[in-house]
């Protein structure tokens, strides 16, 4: 199975959690910023799975990550270096395989992104293989809860089973 994790991430906290998806789905999965997600690293993919923060209740817009530049009270400056996830899934070459979602959001309920996310993958030709998963932060900016890392993993190896029987 080849396998790639695509995140967004504007404070790392999607970032870490690709990480740990990537890492759970077992080596050999590439864990890839939408910048670095080009058409060429996601040729003849088997499964894609793409997460984003939760920004104003969804999946952040240009707009929305403009207006974050001078967010006040954030530990540092948004990671604007890669290009939103709606720009990389409106742009994503259609392909057949599968695929999962997941967004990291406070502790809500104040909206969501996978939804969207497994919308638009499905709408590509990947199919979902599993319902959307949010992974929750304890502060605006963060750190992610305890133990978020840890279920991350695990989601990472239940996608791959998933994968196999699929
Ligand atoms: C300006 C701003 C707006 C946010 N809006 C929401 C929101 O509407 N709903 C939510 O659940 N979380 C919201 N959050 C929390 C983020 O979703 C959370 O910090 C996320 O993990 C950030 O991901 P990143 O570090 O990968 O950028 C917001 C955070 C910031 C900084």
């Amino acid at each position: 199975m080849r396998a790639v994790v695509v995140y967004e991430s504007l404070w790392g906290n999607t970032a870490a959690i690709a990480r740990a998806i990537a890492e759970g789905l077992g080596s050999g999965t590439r864990c890839l910023s939408t910048r670095e997600a080009t058409p060429e690293a996601i040729a003849g993919c088997d499964l894609i799975v793409a997460g984003s923060p939760v920004i104003a209740f969804r999946m952040p817009s240009a707009k929305v990550r403009d207006s974050l530049r001078n967010e006040s009270g954030a530990p540092r400056p948004p990671d604007l270096s890669h290009p939103p996830m709606r720009e990389w899934l409106a742009s994503l070459t259609p392909g057949k395989g599968h695929s999962a979602a997941f967004d990291t959001r406070a502790k809500g309920p104040f909206g969501s992104a996978a939804p969207a996310i497994a919308k638009a993958l499905g709408a590509a030709g990947y199919q979902p293989i599993a319902k959307g998963r949010g992974f929750i932060v304890t502060g605006k900016f963060g750190p992610l809860r305890e133990g978020e890392i840890e279920r991350a993993r695990a989601w990472g190896k239940e996608l791959a089973e998933a994968a196999r029987r699929a």
